[in-house]
Formats: structure tokens, C-alpha cells, sequence
């Protein structure tokens, strides 16, 4: 039984080796299961694959940094690489937002207060 595990666990290696050496630019996007596996498990240099961004289950489809970011949602990264926001701001639609008074964004991205609320605290309250 043990010899079959080291197999299987040699099996896996191999099979990883050609996924990561089978990325190369312009060679196309791996499929389905693979994918996730590799965002997963392989730190993949997106300044040179661009491409490893756009993998499902990716944080972001930009690269800043060889990091896959999301230029509308982090908050080191917000609106472009290297934008951060200052201490208790939000990345919203790629602006700092402060999610405690912002009546589009109050508490959460996209959390908008109606006419008649205001946001107060990160709550839509009717003053
Ligand atoms: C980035 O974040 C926004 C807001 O959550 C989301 O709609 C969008 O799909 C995200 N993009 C990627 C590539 O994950």
C-alpha cells in the first residue's frame, strides 16, 4: 500500500512539473481543474505571464508587483499599482472610500443609502 502512495505522489509531481513548464506566453490558458490547482498551489510570476491573472479562481486579473491584484477592490492597489489607501479607507470601483460616511459605498462596496439616509458610521440611517 505505502509503495502506491509514493507513486501516486510522484505521479502528482511530474504531472505539476509539465502544467508550470507548459506556461509560457502565447501557448494559451490551461483548463478547468488545472487552473485552480495552479493558482492555488504555484506562485506564477505575472510580470512575465500576464495571462496567469486572468486564471479562474485568480485574485485579480491585473499584476502589480508579480502579484494578481484587483485594481477595483485592493486597497494597496486601488485604482493602480502601488495606489494604497490611507487607515480605514476601502477600495471601492478602484477609489479609497471611506465605507463609514460614503453614502455609495456606506459599510460596504456598492452599499448605497436611498435619498432619504445618510450614512452614518457604515450604516444608512435616517437622521
Ligand atoms: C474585482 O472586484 C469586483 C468587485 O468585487 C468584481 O466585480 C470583479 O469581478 C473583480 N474582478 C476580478 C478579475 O476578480
Amino acid at each position: 500500500m505505502k509503495s502506491l502512495n509514493t507513486l501516486f505522489l510522484l505521479a502528482m509531481l511530474m504531472a505539476l512539473a509539465v502544467f508550470v513548464s507548459g506556461i509560457s506566453p502565447g501557448s494559451g490558458e490551461p483548463k478547468g481543474k488545472i487552473n485552480r490547482f495552479l493558482s492555488d498551489r504555484v506562485v506564477l510570476k505575472c510580470d512575465k505571464y500576464p495571462k496567469v491573472c486572468h486564471i479562474k479562481g485568480s485574485a485579480g486579473s491585473d499584476c502589480c508587483k508579480n502579484k494578481c491584484v484587483n485594481l477595483s477592490t485592493d486597497v494597496s492597489n486601488c485604482g493602480k499599482c502601488g495606489k494604497k489607501c490611507s487607515y480605514g479607507k476601502i477600495c471601492c470601483e478602484g477609489k479609497c472610500v471611506n465605507p463609514r460616511t460614503n453614502e455609495k459605498h456606506c459599510g460596504k462596496c456598492g452599499n448605497k443609502c436611498n435619498s432619504e439616509s445618510s450614512c452614518i458610521y457604515g450604516m444608512c440611517s435616517y437622521a
